[in-house]
């Protein structure tokens, strides 16, 4: 019997085969790669794609490292792992207002880069973006502006301009006709975001992409474009003035580090010593259920104002209220204060606060918290000018911290006379400003003992 040829449609672009043609690869998600080949009951090999694939040895293949070259700014390099990669696609997500577009027009204006940056806007006019410049004082020769949301035409003006640097500024304002005619939704966005991605990794550039979030950080759109990016960026701002950039994701550098800048009249400036930040300027003695610790912020040492108060709960159950401090942490260090001193916190309502509005999620920062919940409940002001380190086990001993060294020394430098934490090695041992405790029960009699 004669063989019947057969005809199979193939993802171009990652080999998915399928009887019938397909709008969008249930693989690899892009649209309309789908071509009709012929193929035989072994799933529609074309004779290319049967030559027999080749790894290479990994020692033979050259590294990427040396490809990232300076965003101009220190904070915004210190985020992205040591500057931006080359190739690699950024989703900056963040609230309308809260410094995007400045961020991206500074960064624009003195990336570490030879080759053009095109800024895409499809927000502001040319003549809003120019004025904006202005105001920042930028030059912004290498700078190209191009007003609009239309995939085809923006990429029609890669392939002319062939910049090295990509921003779009929004991803909710990208549309092309092949995905519907509304801009900003899903099935745009994706479409839009995966031909800039794919034509970035094709030419050697870097993306950018901005990302409107809502209020509660909720990214409905853009969250599903987090998969597609090599690094995800969320800027968050505070009561105050300053701004943080966290990546939630980066597929080049830790996902510990933060930007930190304050928004002024001439932008976003960094704040290279943020170790002030957090930190409330008083006058004579501490309030009750204020403690200062010493936490870890990526590479960065910090001192942070932890904030506690305690009032009797109004329902039969008591809460907690914390959004700097994860709740569970929060509970979870009650829970210790009221096992091992006795103190009844289970019929109290617990509010927490970090000054400044960081969100601290290192452990160091559970003793610091145990005694500013300590003292809001007690009443009793802890010393002044003392800064405490440690992360509780649940039977309320205190456990070594990573680098108590540059913690104290972060302390000394600000002005504070006294360390309360862990005990380190043999130096810190002679450190007379140094207080090393092994539980919660010892911290909390030191603290509360009378000044000598
Ligand atoms: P913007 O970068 O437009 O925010 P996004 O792109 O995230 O929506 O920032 C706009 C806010 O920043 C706006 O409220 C004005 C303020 N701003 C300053 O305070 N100083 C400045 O120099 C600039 C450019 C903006
Ligand atoms: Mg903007």
């Amino acid at each position: 019997m004669k063989k019947q040829k057969l005809i199979v449609f193939r993802c171009s672009s990652c080999g998915r085969t399928e009887p019938k043609w397909l709008g969008r690869c249930p693989d690899c998600g892009a649209w309309n790669t789908f071509v009709e080949t012929q193929g035989g009951p072994s799933g529609g090999q074309t004779k290319q794609a049967a030559a027999i694939p080749r790894s290479l040895p990994l020692d033979s293949v050259d590294s990427d490292e040396g490809v990232r070259f300076s965003s101009g700014s220190v904070e915004l390099d210190r985020v992205l792992g040591g500057g931006i990669m080359r190739r690699a696609a950024i989703l900056i997500g963040g609230e309308p207002g809260i410094g995007k577009s400045t961020l991206l027009l500074q960064s624009a204006a003195t990336a570490g880069t030879k080759g053009r940056v095109l800024y895409v806007s499809g927000e502001e006019s040319a003549g809003q973006l120019k004025l904006r410049a202005d105001r920042l004082g930028l030059s912004c020769e290498r700078v190209e502006i191009f007003c609009s949301g239309h995939l085809e035409e923006i990429t029609a003006l890669l392939e002319s301009l062939k910049p090295v640097v990509i921003i779009i500024d929004s991803v909710q304002t990208l549309y092309t006709l092949e995905a519907g005619l509304v801009p900003g939704t899903i099935n745009q966005m994706k479409y839009c975001a995966f031909e800039l991605i794919s034509w970035v990794k094709e030419h050697d550039a870097a993306l950018f992409l901005v990302a409107h979030v809502t209020k509660d950080g909720v990214i409905a759109g853009p969250k599903t474009l987090e998969h597609m990016v090599d690094t995800v960026l969320y800027f968050e701002q505070t009561d105050s003035d300053s701004r943080f950039l966290r990546a939630a994701k980066n597929r080049f550098g830790s996902v510990d580090e933060i930007g930190i800048w304050t928004m002024g009249e001439r932008g976003l400036s960094a704040v290279e010593d943020p170790s002030l930040l957090f930190l409330v300027r008083r006058d004579g003695a501490l309030p009750a259920g204020v403690a200062t610790a010493a936490v870890l912020e990526g590479s960065r040492t910090l001192l942070v104002e932890i904030q506690a108060l305690t009032v009797p709960s109004k329902g039969s159950s008591s809460r907690v209220y914390s959004d700097r401090i994860d709740s569970a942490r929060v509970s979870r260090v009650a829970a210790t204060l009221e096992k091992s001193l006795g103190l009844t916190l289970s019929d109290q309502d617990i509010y927490i606060n970090v000054a400044g509005g960081l969100r601290v999620n290192e452990v160091g920062v559970e003793l610091a918290l145990a005694a500013s919940i300590y003292s809001a409940r007690t009443g009793l002001a802890l010393p002044e000018r003392t800064v405490i380190s440690g992360e509780l086990t649940l039977a309320a001993e205190v456990m070594p911290v990573r680098r108590l060294a540059s913690r104290i020394k972060t302390a000394r430098n600000l002005g504070f006379e006294r360390f309360i934490g862990p005990a380190g090695d043999t130096e810190t041992a002679k450190d007379h400003a140094v207080t090393a405790v092994k539980n919660l029960r010892e911290a909390i009699s030191v603290i509360t003992e009378p000044p000598l």
